[in-house]
């Protein structure tokens, strides 16, 4: 069957996803994103910020051709890294794009010296909290009031040791389970 009109332009879910550094050329597209959904979106101006901290910090967007379907960072200090954002577009929820989004972050992690990983989910956020237990992540209990915007509590949730064979293992049965090239960070240590 010939494509339509919408699919031979390039449109709707069609086409591969991938993973690439966030840069100021898609900030326009992620700030767009970060209003949609959180309450208390980051400004422009505090992800440039962020942007400029290489030493321990990772951005990524997740891209349907030119189109930004995703982002996510992480920040490592002390061999932890602490996931700080992973965001999806509405329209492209439950098609992966945020598992690549958790590979790619874990991956520049172990790469910027993490050897363990954290981050707080909102107690109500069922969807994220089963994203992250699909990694390996457990809930190491709830901070109460942590949301400064209605107060509610926050998760707490660990995956440790990441470089651990069965660690990565798991991490990149999830990218392979969405068709996700595997980063050489972790593969290199899984069996
Ligand atoms: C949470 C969020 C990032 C998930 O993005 P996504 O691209 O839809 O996630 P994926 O498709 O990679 O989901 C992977 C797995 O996580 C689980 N999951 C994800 N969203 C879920 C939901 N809403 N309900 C139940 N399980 C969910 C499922 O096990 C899913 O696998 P499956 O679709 O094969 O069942 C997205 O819903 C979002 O941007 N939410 C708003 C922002 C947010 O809450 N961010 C997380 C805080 S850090």
């Amino acid at each position: 069957m010939r494509p339509g009109r919408r699919e031979a332009a390039g449109g709707g879910h069609r086409g591969a996803v991938r993973v690439v550094p966030m840069t100021l050329r898609h900030l326009d597209a992620v700030t767009a994103l970060e209003r949609a959904v959180y309450p208390r979106p980051w400004t422009r101006a505090t992800f440039r910020a962020e942007l400029d901290k290489t030493e321990d910090r990772a951005y990524r967007v997740a891209r349907r051709g030119r189109r930004v379907v995703g982002y996510g960072g992480v920040l490592v200090g002390a061999g932890e890294a602490h996931i700080l954002t992973v965001a999806v577009h509405p329209t492209e929820r439950r098609g992966g794009v945020a598992t690549r989004l958790v590979v790619e972050l874990l991956a520049a992690a172990v790469e910027l010296g993490a050897v363990d990983a954290t981050l707080e989910v909102r107690e109500s956020n069922a969807g994220a909290e089963a994203l992250y237990r699909r990694f390996g992540f457990d809930s190491a209990g709830v901070r109460p009031g942590y949301y400064e915007d209605d107060g509610e509590g926050a998760r707490i949730m660990w995956l440790h040791d990441l470089a651990a064979p069965a660690t990565a293992a798991r991490i990149l049965a999830e990218a392979d389970r969405v068709g996700h090239p595997r980063p050489r960070a972790l593969a290199a240590d899984a069996t």
